[in-house]
Formats: C-alpha cells, structure tokens, sequence
C-alpha cells in the first residue's frame, strides 16, 4: 500500500466499520515519499502563533499552527530562496523534509525548505474540537490566509534578504492552493508547482470515472467489458429480491441486501464500494501495490466463474476476509463524530460538502459504470452529516462561488509563474489546465502518470516523459530565480 501512514488510518477505519472503506470517500490523498534512511540534523518541526479569523480584524484569537523546516541546504550567505510547501487535507509527515523532487531541487539552488500544515488536520488545531461551530473557521480562504501570515513573518523570523523569493509547492488539494496563493499574493509568492490539483470546483465529478473506465479499457477492453457485465449482474440480483440473497453471500456482505428498495441510500452505499477498488488503482497506479493491471486479471479470469463472482474476488483482494459493511448510518456516525483528528475524514468531507464537491458518482447512462451512486447520495450524506439546507441547489451555488473566488480553470490566464503537472492516469487531471497557450505559466501533462507522482523521487523505473517534467519543472524554478 502507499504508505505506512495511510495503511493506519484504513485499518482504523475498518476496525471502526467492518471492511466499510470510508477513507476512500474522498480520493485526494496522496502518498508519501520514501527512501534510503538519511540523517539529517537540520529538520526541526515548531509552532506558529497564527489568527483564528483572517476575515475579522476584531477576533484576535490565536491558536498554533505546526511546520517542519529544513535548513540542509539552505544558502545561509544570502538567504534568499525559500521553498514552502503548503499542507493538505492530512496530517504533515517528515519525510517530505528528505525526500521528493523539492528536496533535488532545493540542493541545487539554496533553498530553505519549509512545510505548513493545513489548519484543521494533522496536529494543527485551532479549536478543542471538530463541530460544526468550529468548522466555520475552515476553509481554503483562511488556509491560504495562515500562509500569507506565516511568509510574511518568516521573513523576519529567519532574517531573509528583502529580495529573498518564496515558491510554493502542493499536490492534489494543496496543489491547487498552491496555484491559489501565487494568484492572492503575487507580491509575497514568486512562483508556484501545482501537482495534480483540482481548480475547478463540480458538484457532480461524473468525469471521475470517465479516467478509471479509460485506465481499465487501456489494460484490456475485456477487463470494461466484464466489469459492466458483473454491474448488471449486481443490479439483475437486486431487481430479484429473492434472489439478492446470493447478492449477500457472494460478496460477502455484513448484513443482508435482499428487501432493500433499488433506490434505498444503502445500495447506494454497496455500489459506491464496490467501484473503489478500480478508482484507487488509476488514481495511485505506480504508486501502489495493487495495479489496474492485476485487477484486470482478476476481472477477466473465465475460470473463476461468472463476471459478478469475479467483481467479488476483486473486493475480496482489496478488503481481504472481513465481511464488506456497507450500513450507511455507520458511515454517517462516524462522519459525526466531533472529537479531534478522528481520521480527519470528516473535516475534508466538510470542505467537499461546503466549497468544493468533487463528488465521484456514477449517474451518467453514458458512462460503462452504471447509475449506481447518484448525486442524491452524497448531497443526503452532507445533510445527515451536517444538517438540513444541502440541497443540490444550495450546494452547486457554494461550488459556484469557489470558482468565482478561484477563477476555476480561468486561474490560467490571471496568474503567473505556475507549473501545473497532471497525469492522464489520474483522474483529477479532469479538472485540471492540462494545455494552455499562455508563455506565462507551463502546463505538463504527462502520459500515464498518475496522482501527484511527479513530486516524488522515482522508486521504481519510470516513464522517459515522467523524468522530463521533473526536470522542466525544476528548471522552470530556476528561471524564476534568475538562473538560465
Ligand atoms: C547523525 O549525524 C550526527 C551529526 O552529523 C551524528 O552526530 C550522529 O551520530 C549521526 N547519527 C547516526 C545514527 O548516524
Ligand atoms: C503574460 O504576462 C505579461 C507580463 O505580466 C502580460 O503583459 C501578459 O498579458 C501576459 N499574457 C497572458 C496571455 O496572460
């Protein structure tokens, strides 16, 4: 799996639901970089004395926010260049202080390297708890105002020269606040790499799973072929009450599905886990143990019977013996849950709820994957999570106003300095800029890479263009700071 961290917190979650896979709810996350264990003596993590309420000068509550530093290869003579990465919907982790494209780079010009955890996740607490009366101070508006407070004091704190350049880094969610800072900040930010970051706020990302269908057809057409055939299978099973109970022991299920309505949100819910094992295999291919490519072997092997008893192995590989859970209010209960850092699930999906959506339905009859998790399932979700008022209506003019805010896919053209990199494997690149004729920003979309891989250092072989946009992103950081 990805990483030792993101292992954990699935385990949790099962432990909590079964083999429910809530964690997958949201498919932003993006693995951590790994290596040849290093000793380094010049990483240090601290606390920042930040405001609660960027928007109101007469809260002057404080709370602090934590980041790690590396000084290894900062340029202690003229202290001008500073590289920060900015924090995303997870805890920060160290390893991004050793290892990744950004620690290649900083050795090469002289960078101070810097990493901002997100409010609201990780260590960084600005409130006892995560209900909702606290969450109001959530939001990538106040993230990106922590980031302007803390520029502006690390100038001072670390005596950089007037001069000095800041270029921010993310990926996926923090990618796009990274293009978001350079665009509200041109003066204090000079340049910023946007890995696999989603610009353009959709309530209904049914394009989602455009990209796994296109990544599953690309291993093997029969691999599709197959996976629709187990989907109408699933539904043929469920429009046959009494034949759903096979439905039940085919897949092993915690609680019978037989007497459930077709459109009950718990069937929602059954289909929903039934396509993440396909969705986390594109997004992370590469990067990840499991490939399309195995899937796909297990979706096309004959002899191990029918297509839907195949779909089955599939869910047993990912969920292993442990009976699949999928009881919506276990679901619901767990996203209520206020106490802190409770997975940080629920404070993502509150963001997804309340700026973003980026919702992965499957409710295009035109789309191989059936209609089995409509919009309707994630606006209820929102509503039995955080109260009455998320209609779909209310909820398309909050992902309107993020895209007014943003400018959406429109930031190509009003910001400068920004290396957007996206993978034609992952599927967020749908709501990415992956072509742009403006000379001001460099767009690399890259053929086969998935999520977020171009921020780590290559593991394993990878592909001739993959190693080329490194090294133009890389280089494009240079021509920011002067070099040619
Ligand atoms: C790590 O480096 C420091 C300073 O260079 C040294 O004192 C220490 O012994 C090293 N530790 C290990 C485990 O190599
Ligand atoms: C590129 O930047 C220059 C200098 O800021 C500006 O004059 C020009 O309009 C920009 N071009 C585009 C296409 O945005």
């Amino acid at each position: 799996m990805k990483t030792s961290l993101a292992v954990g917190s699935i385990l949790l979650f099962n432990l909590a639901l079964g083999s429910g896979d809530i964690t997958n709810l949201f498919k932003v996350k993006r693995p951590v970089p790994t290596g040849p264990p290093r000793n380094v003596s010049e990483i240090y993590m601290s606390y920042f004395s930040q405001k609660l309420d960027h928007f109101h000068d007469d809260d002057t509550t404080m709370w602090n926010q934590r980041y790690f530093v590396s000084t290894e290869n900062f340029d202690a003579t003229n202290r001008n260049v500073v590289f920060l990465m900015l924090g995303g919907e997870e805890e920060i982790d160290s390893n991004w202080m050793m290892y990744g494209q950004w620690v290649v780079s900083s050795r090469k010009y002289g960078a101070l390297l810097m990493y901002l955890e997100h409010r609201f996740y990780g260590q960084s607490q600005p409130l006892p708890d995560v209900s909702i009366e606290s969450l109001r101070y959530l939001s990538s508006e106040q993230a990106l105002g922590d980031a302007t407070e803390f520029i502006k004091s690390m100038n001072q704190v670390y005596n950089l020269a007037p001069d000095a350049k800041w270029i921010v880094f993310g990926g996926s969610y923090s990618g796009a606040l990274a293009a978001w800072l350079r665009l509200k900040q041109p003066d204090l930010v000079y340049g910023a790499v946007c890995s696999s970051g989603p610009l353009l706020a959709e309530l209904d990302f049914s394009d989602y799973h455009q990209v796994v269908i296109d990544d599953l057809t690309a291993s093997s057409e029969q691999c599709m072929t197959s996976l629709t055939t187990a989907l109408t299978q699933v539904e043929d099973l469920l429009a046959n009450p009494k034949q759903a109970e096979g439905l039940t022991s085919i897949f092993n299920l915690c609680s019978p599905i037989e007497g459930l309505e077709r459109n009950d949100i718990r069937v929602s819910n059954f289909f929903r886990t039934l396509l993440t094992p396909f969705s986390n295999a594109a997004q992370y291919s590469g990067q990840v143990k499991i490939s399309i490519d195995d899937l796909c072997g297990i979706m096309t092997y004959e002899a191990a019977g029918k297509e839907i008893q195949r779909l089955a192995n599939v869910k047993a590989l990912v969920d292993g013996m442990e009976c699949v859970n999928y009881d919506y209010m276990s679901y619901v209960y767990a996203l209520k849950d206020t106490v802190r850092k409770a997975g940080d699930v629920r404070q993502w999906f509150y963001q997804t709820c309340n700026e973003f959506g980026w919702f992965q339905t499957s409710s295009r009859a035109d789309l191989q994957f059936g209609l089995g998790v409509p919009i309707g399932y994630y606006t209820q979700l929102c509503s039995d999570v955080f109260g009455e008022g998320y209609t779909e209506d209310a909820m398309k003019a909050v992902v309107d106003q993020t895209n007014l805010d943003y400018g959406g896919l429109g930031i190509e053209n009003t910001a400068s300095n920004v290396v957007y990199i996206y993978g034609s494997a992952d599927p967020w690149h749908k709501v990415g800029i992956t072509e742009s004729d403006n000379p001001n920003i460099t767009v690399l979309y890259v053929e086969g890479m998935s999520h977020c891989q171009d921020m780590t250092e290559a593991t394993r072989p990878e592909t001739a263009q993959l190693t080329a946009a490194k090294k133009e992103t890389d280089r494009m950081i240079g021509v920011w700071l002067g070099y040619n």
